[in-house]
């Protein structure tokens, strides 16, 4: 019998949840070959990669490339026998997509589409390989908000609020078409907020451990009662794994942390740790630096996640308890300092202006 093969195209992989994946994964997985594909847009950062070639030799290949040039997707699929690919590539930050929606649209939207499309000729040319799996990354907030009470369910209705979540959402639904129409083998998985080491420092958790470090103030959004479900990213990437492994194509699975905490909670926890850790008392605590700003418009009050399919059908649990995993994270931010200050170029400060100075 032939045996499937073992590689696997990454896109997105220089981002945050994808370098998270790729190192994962090549640890965990010594058989696997992996490609990443990355436009290196302002969120992608090839160092976070560099290493890898040496340690992994010929299982690791970097390309530079953006899901919307059919060329390097076609080049890409002839010269390799792809076995699967996990679709991370795309616009992720809510706040700017509201400043500028079109990018989501191109990207998060035209580009799944195109990466369908070369995804299909080439399981078609190939024979429909049973093996084949197009996982998308997917968010929780395609499913709107919720209250107080009450969890997302693969069966909840979607309900986009943001241009973020709803180019996601499109997204999402494209998928499903392809598998529907096509019979092409893909999956949807959609999680809620992640956190870890090697994200961007415009996202919630590194922007405030980095703005505590450099005593800045700390921008909370309305009063800060909002509530996300917060999941360890390699909790995630191992999720992401059981469903390629094991997953059924033409499902979808919720990914969550069981982690609810309003946005001052985190905020006020990351004072205080890092205060402890920096040895900053009486009027030198953090504290005094947290703002509550101008709220986001439509900003979201409530995500929380039933992660019980998941769980019941393919065995997957969060590993990471929130209290040793946002410990782990803060070290990480203050044992890479250079990688922050090598990722904060003028495209960023241009960011900060342009979303905090009007708050
Ligand atoms: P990120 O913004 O850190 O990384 C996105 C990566 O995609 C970057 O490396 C960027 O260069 C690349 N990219 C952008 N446009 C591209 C294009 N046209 N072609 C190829 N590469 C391109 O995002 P992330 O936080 O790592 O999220 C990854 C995926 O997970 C996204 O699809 C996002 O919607 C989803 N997701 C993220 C979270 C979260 O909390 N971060 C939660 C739920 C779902
Ligand atoms: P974010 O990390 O942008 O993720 P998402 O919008 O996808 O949930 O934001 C997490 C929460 O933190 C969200 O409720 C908005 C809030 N927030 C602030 O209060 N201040 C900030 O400066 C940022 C970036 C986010």
């Amino acid at each position: 019998m032939h045996a499937a093969p073992a590689t696997f195209l990454v896109t997105g992989g220089a981002g945050f949840i994808g370098t998270n994946f790729i190192r994962h994964t090549l640890t965990l997985r010594p058989q696997w070959h992996l490609i990443c594909l990355d436009a290196l847009t302002y969120a992608g950062n090839p160092a976070n990669l560099d290493d890898l070639p040496e340690r992994y030799g010929e299982r690791y290949r970097f390309i530079h490339g953006s899901i919307l040039d059919e060329k390097v997707l076609s080049n890409l699929f002839r010269e390799e026998n792809i076995a699967g690919v996990i679709h991370f590539a795309a616009e992720s930050h809510v706040d700017r997509s509201i400043h500028k929606p079109q990018t989501f649209i191109e990207t998060n939207v035209n580009g799944t589409c195109r990466l369908l499309t070369i995804c299909q000729e080439m399981w078609e040319k190939t024979g429909k390989p049973a093996y084949f799996r197009f996982l998308h990354v997917s968010t929780d907030e395609v499913y709107g908000s919720l209250d107080d009470v009450g969890y997302f369910t693969e069966a909840s209705p979607y309900a986009p609020n943001s241009p973020y979540s709803a180019s996601k959402a499109a997204s999402d639904h494209f998928v499903r078409a392809w598998h529907h129409t096509f019979g092409l083998p893909a999956i949807v998985t959609n999680c809620s907020n992640n956190y870890g080491p090697y994200q961007f420092p415009e996202k919630l958790i590194p922007l405030m451990i980095l703005n505590i470090l450099e005593e800045r103030e700390l921008p909370v959004y309305g009063d800060g009662a909002n509530v996300r479900d917060w999941l360890y990213v390699i909790d995630h990437c191992e999720a992401l794994l059981s469903v390629l492994e094991k997953g059924l194509p033409g499902e979808t699975y919720l990914i969550g942390g069981g982690a609810e905490k309003r946005n001052i909670e985190i905020v006020e926890l990351l004072c205080e740790r890092l205060d402890q850790i920096l040895d900053r008392r009486g009027r030198k605590r953090s504290h005094h630096l947290i703002r509550f700003v101008t709220d986001r418009p439509g900003h979201d009050y409530r995500y929380a996640i039933d992660a019980s399919k998941i769980a019941a059908q393919l065995g997957w649990r969060a590993r990471f308890q929130f209290e040793d995993a946002i410990e782990a994270t803060i070290h990480w931010y203050l044992a890479h300092r250079d990688w922050v200050a090598a990722i904060r170029s003028g495209a960023y400060r241009q960011w900060l202006e342009t979303n905090y100075d009007n708050r």
